[in-house]
This record gives structure tokens, C-alpha cells and sequence, in this order.
């Protein structure tokens, strides 16, 4: 029995008081992020027991539902969206764009396609257009709104897919890959692991990938990628490039790449999760030369866009090839007068609506406001940087953006000098291991970090490491 539905004088449809409560905790939390530690207050286990237990036979009040998934998650909450976090690559959420995430919530609006979603669509179309202005990419591109730089990678490489084989006589939608033409995917050493698992999801397996050794900073060599792609010339190929090499922020030459690999009539792919915002900063911009010439785009908006999770963009030079890659149609849609956007341009069919929380964060920050936030937080990685040199430990790459590797000699220390910091609280960071080396990964990508942020991290990191030394 719905006893809660049955209290008397309560209309089930009124959910005034549920959502401004919800609205509520979510604001004290945000309130409270410069404040308290870092990491999270629980450990894994207390969280499972707090959320575990059977399954109720019954209903229970929304208000109590709330209650309790407020008392189960605040202790296990991570400090991911406040200014002294700096683990893997993660910005904060933006006011406006954390308030439409809320209202998208609310609304719970389908942005499957324009006759199911309107609203949600015109969003997404004109946050596209913003962003397409922003990273200069050619306003012509498609854009699909997806999850992560991860389903953007996919999206990308099965659009490339199509092309390539399309180009080799081959319509792989209907034919499959069995007996197809055999792809061959060009990759940076540095790739981003996200980009093996696309080339497994397409099909393709990663034994068609053929690696280009790395420089110094963590880029695509292009002598070798040169050598690459002469050494399989002919095949059907699709080059994945890098803006932002997830250790050490290095850009790929985008625009020597690219040519070469069109030369070799290639198709590049750029994954660009964060790197591509360079593209706004004038005082970047160079490190991201020659984006507009590539074929397809993988970014996302939660990390240095600052918009909640989850959001990124899809973007091919393509869009033909972009819908006959990635839509269906059924006899239920025909003659809804949709035209193609939406789910056509993504592997998903019913869809949240990401576009509300893109152009809020789009129109919050307006184009100064992220130039601003992407230069801001190259400063402060660069403060970071000199700050960690300072107190006498090494820097290892070249801080180019928003990325810092520290070490501090052997790996045991370093690792445990890691997760000191992370016990500690001030601040929160990982470890990586580059080129051979156990590191301390520093990124810096939230709109909130203040230079006293990191002062007052670089303080509480040397205070940690010194007292291991
Ligand atoms: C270069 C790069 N590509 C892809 C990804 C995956 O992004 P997401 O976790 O948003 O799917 C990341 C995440 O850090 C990244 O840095």
C-alpha cells in the first residue's frame, strides 16, 4: 500500500518542499567545500553498510528517502567540486550550470529528439554553436552531447569507421566488419587509455593499433608518425591525435599531424577531454594550432568547463557521416518532424538533457569568463609548479597547462607522501606513473581555486614530504 500517497492532505504532485530540501542540502554542502577536508569523512565499507540492507517491502516518504540518502552519502562525500581538489582532471560545477542540471532534473525533459524534447534540443543546438565558436572548430560540425570524453572518443572513431571504410567501398552499417577492409588506428604512445577501449568498442581491436613514439613533454613525434603512416600507407586509416596528455597536459602538433595524416588520406580524430579549451586562451591558443583541420573532436564539459557531471561533446566535420554512423530510425518516428540533432549524433537513444547545464555554464562565464577560468588555471599550475620547486622538490614536465608531475625520489615515497596528502585533507591529488616513474599528478581546473588555494596546498604538501624525508 502507497501510505505515503495516502497521507491525508498531501498531493503527490507537489514536490515544492522534497526539492527545495534536496536544493537545500546540496547548497550546504557546496557552502562548506573550502572548509572542510578534502577527502571523504567515511570509509568505503561504513558507506556500503550505510546504504546497504534489504530491500523494503514497502514504500517509504519522499522526505524520509531524502533524509536517508543524505545521511548515507554526506560522509562519503568527496570534495571533488571544491577549490583544493586536484586529482585526475576535474572541475568544479559552475552556479547557473549546476542549477540547470538541477531543473533538468526537474524537468525531466528527453532530449531524444526535437518532437520529444524541444527545449532540451534548442539547448543543446545553441550551446553548440557557442562551443563550435569557442574551439574553433568550423561552425558546419556536428555536435553530440554525450557522457564523457570517453563516449565522445567512441562516437568519433566510429564515425571515422564509417568514412574509411565508406572510402574503401565498403558500408560497413550494413556489411559489418567481417571481411571488411582492415582498419589500421594511429596512435601517440601517450594516448589516453580511453582511446584503446573506443578502438575495442568500434570493433576494431587493438591489434590494428600501430603506436608514434612520444617527445620529451608527452606530444606525438611527428618525424615518427611520418614513419607510421608511410609503413601502412594504402589501409583504411584513422589518427588519433591529443590536445592535452592527461600526465603532463603536452598538445600534439595538430596542424603538421593533421596534414600528414591527410596526406596519407587518414582521417584524425582529436581527443582533446581538456586540452581543446586552450583554443580560448590567446596565450594558449598556440598549443591547439590547427584544431579546425581535423575530422572529429572528443571534449568534455565537465572538467574544464566546470560543467556538472556528466557532460562532453561529440564533434565531426561530418555530419552525414556523423548520423549514418551513430542514428536509427523506426516506423514511430517517421513523420515526427524532427529533424536530425539529438540522439542521432550519440550511442544513446532516450537522453538526459545535458544541453540546459552547457549553455548555462556558457552563458554564466560568457566567452571572457572562460578564457579567463582556463587562463587562471594555467596560472596557478604554474604556481603550483614553482611553488613545489621552491620547497626543493622536482618538477618533471613541462607545465604547458594545467598539469603538474612532482617527484620526490623513489616510488615507495612518493606513493606514500600521496596518500598522506590525501589523509591530511587540505588538498586532494593522485599518483601516476610516467615514463617509468611513480608521480604526484597535479591538475588544476576548477573555477573556484584561488592562489592562496595553492599556497596553501604547496604548504601542506612539503609539510607531509618533509617530514618523510
Ligand atoms: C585526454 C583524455 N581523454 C579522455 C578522457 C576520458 O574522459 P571522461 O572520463 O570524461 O570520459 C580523459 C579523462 O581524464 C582525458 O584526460
Amino acid at each position: 500500500m502507497d501510505q505515503w500517497i495516502e497521507e491525508p492532505g498531501r498531493d503527490p504532485g507537489d514536490l515544492r518542499e522534497l526539492l527545495v530540501r534536496a536544493a537545500e542540502h546540496a547548497a550546504a554542502f557546496r557552502a562548506s567545500l573550502p572548509d572542510r577536508p578534502v577527502r571523504p569523512q567515511a570509509d568505503l565499507a561504513a558507506l556500503r553498510e550505510a546504504f546497504g540492507g534489504p530491500l523494503p517491502p514497502g514504500p517509504t516518504s519522499p522526505e524520509k528517502v531524502l533524509a536517508e540518502l543524505v545521511a548515507a552519502a554526506e560522509p562519503g562525500l568527496m570534495g571533488s567540486p571544491g577549490p583544493r581538489f586536484f586529482g585526475f582532471v576535474v572541475g568544479g560545477a559552475l552556479p547557473a550550470a549546476t542549477a540547470a542540471d538541477m531543473l533538468a532534473a526537474g524537468w525531466d525533459q528527453n532530449a531524444f529528439n526535437a518532437a520529444l524534447g524541444p527545449a532540451g534540443i534548442a539547448a543543446e543546438e545553441a550551446a553548440a554553436v557557442w562551443i563550435k565558436e569557442l574551439l574553433q572548430v568550423p561552425p558546419s560540425a556536428s555536435v553530440g552531447f554525450v557522457t564523457g570524453a570517453q563516449a565522445a572518443n567512441t562516437v568519433g572513431l566510429v564515425t571515422a569507421r564509417h568514412h574509411v571504410l565508406a572510402e574503401a567501398g565498403w558500408d560497413v552499417e550494413r556489411r559489418g566488419l567481417g571481411g571488411a577492409p582492415q582498419i589500421r588506428v594511429v596512435v601517440g604512445d601517450e594516448r589516453h587509455a580511453t582511446i584503446d577501449r573506443s578502438v575495442r568498442l568500434a570493433g576494431i581491436g587493438t591489434d590494428a593499433i600501430a603506436t608514434v613514439r612520444a617527445d620529451r613533454n608527452g606530444a606525438i613525434d611527428v618525424v615518427d608518425l611520418e614513419r607510421v603512416l608511410a609503413s601502412g600507407a594504402g589501409r583504411p586509416t584513422i589518427v588519433c591525435l591529443q590536445a592535452g596528455n592527461v600526465n603532463t597536459g603536452a598538445c600534439d602538433d595538430l596542424r603538421a599531424a593533421t596534414q600528414l595524416a591527410h596526406e596519407y588520406r587518414g582521417w584524425v580524430h582529436v581527443d582533446g577531454a581538456f586540452g581543446l579549451w586552450a583554443a580560448v586562451s590567446p596565450a594558449k591558443r598556440h598549443l591547439v594550432d590547427g584544431i579546425e583541420l581535423a575530422d572529429s573532436w572528443a571534449c568534455d564539459g565537465h572538467k574544464w568547463l566546470n560543467v556538472p557531471y556528466d557532460s562532453a561533446f561529440a564533434i565531426t566535420s561530418r555530419p552525414d557521416a556523423h548520423a549514418t554512423a551513430m542514428s536509427y530510425t523506426a516506423a514511430y518516428l517517421t513523420g515526427s518532424g524532427a529533424t536530425t540533432g539529438g540522439a542521432d549524433y550519440t550511442a544513446e537513444s532516450s537522453r538526459r538533457s545535458r544541453g540546459f547545464a552547457v549553455w548555462a555554464a556558457l552563458r554564466e562565464l560568457g566567452r571572457e569568463g572562460v578564457t579567463g577560468l582556463v587562463e587562471r588555471c594555467c596560472a596557478l599550475a604554474q604556481r603550483f609548479a614553482d611553488g613545489m620547486r621552491a620547497a626543493g622538490f622536482e618538477v618533471v614536465n613541462d607545465v604547458v597547462l594545467n598539469q603538474v608531475l612532482v617527484g620526490f625520489g623513489d616510488d615507495a615515497r612518493t606513493d606514500e607522501i600521496v596518500a598522506a596528502v590525501q589523509r591530511d585533507g587540505t588538498c586532494w591529488l593522485g599518483a601516476t606513473t610516467w615514463r617509468g616513474r611513480r608521480l604526484m599528478r597535479i591538475s588544476v581546473s576548477n573555477h573556484l581555486t584561488t592562489e592562496a588555494d595553492v599556497d596553501r596546498s604547496v604548504a601542506a604538501i612539503a609539510r607531509i614530504a618533509l617530514s618523510r624525508a
